[in-house]
């Protein structure tokens, strides 16, 4: 028994299979147990003969057992070792970073120079009641921007909003002045969609209001904010305008940004470009819509499309572009 349990204990390669050969041998039935059990049938002088022997086969099998178990460990560990070791030598995997949206990075910029000149970023919700995107801006229940076909309605009250100004709504009626706010963010309109055009698309809108606060004022943070953004050689050009919530009311347009004001094929030769912005002084009338007292205070606001100056910032020819979330497109920036 002891040569037969020593030679297969030789050939184990794993703990289950040595497990098995002990139940073999020392188990309940095992075959050394067997012997012990039919030691009461044997004579007097036979059974301490036999019994020394069978309890020395069971020692010197139980000893190999316990060697074999830490060889065995042994093994198992080193294999182990062996497969997690770190080949340090091996070239690191580049991941793919993300980056910022072109739109995202124009929002940021255009923030950051507000921020330099002591203006606040607020956010306004794109989902707006009609009351403050049209009636406290003194938008006329007749006016063509209330129309069906130009503005996305939710309910007879609740629509996109059209543009960022009723932001200047929220900010005069939560906040007394002295106001100097920026807020950027999604807009809507019903347009049909060309290079140009898109039914969402995104504005800047800007408010100050204090005591004093006076078209000089105006011009001179629109004229340093388009230096700021497109260089210190742009010059800007006030056109009169038309909006219900500002008066007087202007549209900015600035030097062709192509030629930069010498004039070229893209600006027909005038030096100038596109009506980048509309502006103007509050209209009293919303200044009291918001419960600010328009003899002691006045105030400008202005509009920016952002989409418009990201394409021109990053040269891209279609609006398309910017939401179509093309990984080729998007890759470059
Ligand atoms: N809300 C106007 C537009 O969408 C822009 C604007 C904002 C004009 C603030 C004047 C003052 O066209």
């Amino acid at each position: 028994i002891k040569e037969e349990a020593m030679g297969e204990i030789k050939t184990l390669n794993n703990m289950e299979e040595l497990e098995e050969l002990r139940i073999k041998f020392l188990g309940k039935k095992g075959k050394l147990t067997k012997v012990l059990r039919g030691m009461g049938k044997l004579s007097n002088d036979e059974r301490p003969v036999i019994g020394q022997m069978a309890n020395e086969v069971r020692r010197d099998i139980e000893k190999e057992i316990n060697n074999t178990r830490k060889r065995l460990k042994r093994e198992i560990q080193k294999k182990k070792l062996e497969k997690e070791r770190i080949d340090i030598s091996i070239p690191g995997k580049n991941f793919i970073l993300g980056h910022r949206h072109p739109l995202v990075k124009t929002i940021e910029e255009l923030e950051n120079i507000f921020m330099n000149m002591g203006f606040s970023v607020v956010y306004g919700p794109e989902v707006e009641t009609v009351e403050n995107n049209f009636d406290e801006l003194n938008s006329p229940e007749n006016h063509p921007s209330r129309d069906l076909t130009d503005t996305f309605y939710i309910t007879e009250d609740i629509l996109l909003r059209t543009h960022t100004s009723p932001v200047q709504i929220r900010v005069m009626k939560e906040n007394k002045p002295p106001l100097r706010i920026v807020s950027a963010g999604r807009t809507f309109r019903f347009d049909d969609v060309d290079d140009t055009h898109s039914p969402m698309f995104h504005q800047l809108e800007g408010l100050v209001v204090d005591e004093n606060v006076t078209m000089a004022n105006l011009k001179e943070t629109i004229d340093i904010f388009i230096k700021e953004l497109f260089g210190e050689d742009m010059r800007t050009r006030f056109r009169p305008h038309y909006f219900p919530f500002t008066e007087p009311s202007a549209e900015v347009d600035v030097s062709c940004l192509n030629c930069k004001g010498k004039g070229c094929e893209e600006c027909n030769g005038t030096g100038w470009s596109m009506e980048l912005l509309g502006c103007g002084m509050v209209n009293p009338k919303v200044l009291k819509n918001c419960g600010i007292d328009p003899e002691k205070y006045s105030g400008f606001a202005f509009g920016l499309g952002i989409d418009r100056i990201a394409m021109v910032k990053y040269e891209i020819d279609n609006i398309r572009l910017l939401f179509e979330n093309d990984m080729r497109f998007l890759e470059q920036f």
